[in-house]
């Protein structure tokens, strides 16, 4: 039997439906619209792409949007500096610097520019301690948005087993983090498997929930399943594909033609986890700029 589809597109626009609707009201109430500041650094075609969708979505929702471009050859100190001048606008509720940075560029250094407050990524180090330690904090986008795909789609993490492939620092590690968390919507018990394990495929098949985010295209494949499993594929690999337009195509890290025959539900690629990104950057931002970002 084929596993039912978790459909991110579907819960993706009743976020920013949900997130319109806050923002409307905090205009409403205290005049604030919120406002996103983006840096984009060189031309990474993969990174053009994201930072588009983001502005479009900041339109959607009448957010303000300001995105910053500049080459791969920009000095430290300048994007230091643009990343204060943000810190500074209160009309700007939101810092996104799109990563990965050129290799001169000391990317924590850029991280830890950014104020806590204004961090939409959550990957400033003090959102990422109070992740660990259960407290209101702006939280990473893509495992906020694994674990409302989980929850919007019936799937409680609580009381079940999850394991996590991956441990980077975007996704991996926090989404093992606010998986195990005590609260509703979480407390699952978390393995994280990653390239220092052996053979992960043991571990995999214990799983109730597989979180895949390791960057390596279709590399879990059914019979490494648990029958009736949830599967929530967070890999976006483009790989070359004669038959398409452009000659190639986005896939998970999920073998999805083979996991759709052992799983009781799961994401598609595209269709899935990427959508949720977006929407949840956008939850982030209106949270941030009602003040609510933890102090
Ligand atoms: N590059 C890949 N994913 C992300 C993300 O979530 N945020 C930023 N800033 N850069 C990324």
């Amino acid at each position: 039997m084929a596993a039912r589809l978790i459909d991110g597109r579907l819960m993706a626009a009743d976020i920013k439906a949900e997130v319109r609707r806050g923002a409307e009201e905090l205009l409403r109430s205290r005049g604030i619209t919120p406002g996103l500041a983006f840096i984009l650094v060189g031309d990474d075609p993969g990174s053009e792409v994201y930072v588009r969708s983001k502005g479009k979505a900041c339109e959607e929702l009448h957010f303000r949007s300001v995105t910053e471009r500049r080459p791969a050859t920009i000095a430290e100190a300048e994007l230091l500096e643009m990343i204060a001048g943000f810190n500074a606008d209160p009309a700007i509720h939101g810092i996104l610097v799109q990563l990965p940075l050129p290799p001169h560029i000391d990317e924590q250094r850029v991280i830890e520019a950014i104020d806590f407050r204004k961090d939409v990524d959550g990957f400033h180090p003090v959102n990422v301690g109070k992740l660990v330690l259960g407290l209101k904090c702006l939280r990473p986008c893509t495992p906020a948005g694994v674990l409302e795909l989980l929850a919007r789609s019936g799937n409680d993490p609580g009381g079940k087993h999850a394991v996590v492939v991956g441990r980077s620092n975007i996704v991996g590690k926090p989404v093992c983090n606010m998986l195990m968390q005590k609260r509703p919507g979480a407390n699952a018990a978390v393995t994280i498997v990653h390239t220092g394990v052996k053979d992960i495929a043991p571990l995999v098949r214990q799983a109730d929930i597989v979180v895949a985010a390791m960057g390596r295209p279709r590399s879990i494949t059914g019979a490494m399943l648990k029958p009736g499993c949830v599967v929530i594929d967070v890999g976006m690999n483009r790989i070359p594909d004669p038959t398409a337009r452009n000659g190639t195509r986005l896939v998970g890290d999920v073998d999805f033609a083979s996991a759709v025959e052992v799983a009781s539900a799961i994401t598609p690629v595209p269709g899935g986890v990427g959508l949720m990104t977006i929407a949840m950057l956008m939850k982030n931002t209106l949270q941030a700029a009602a003040g609510d970002a933890g102090s």
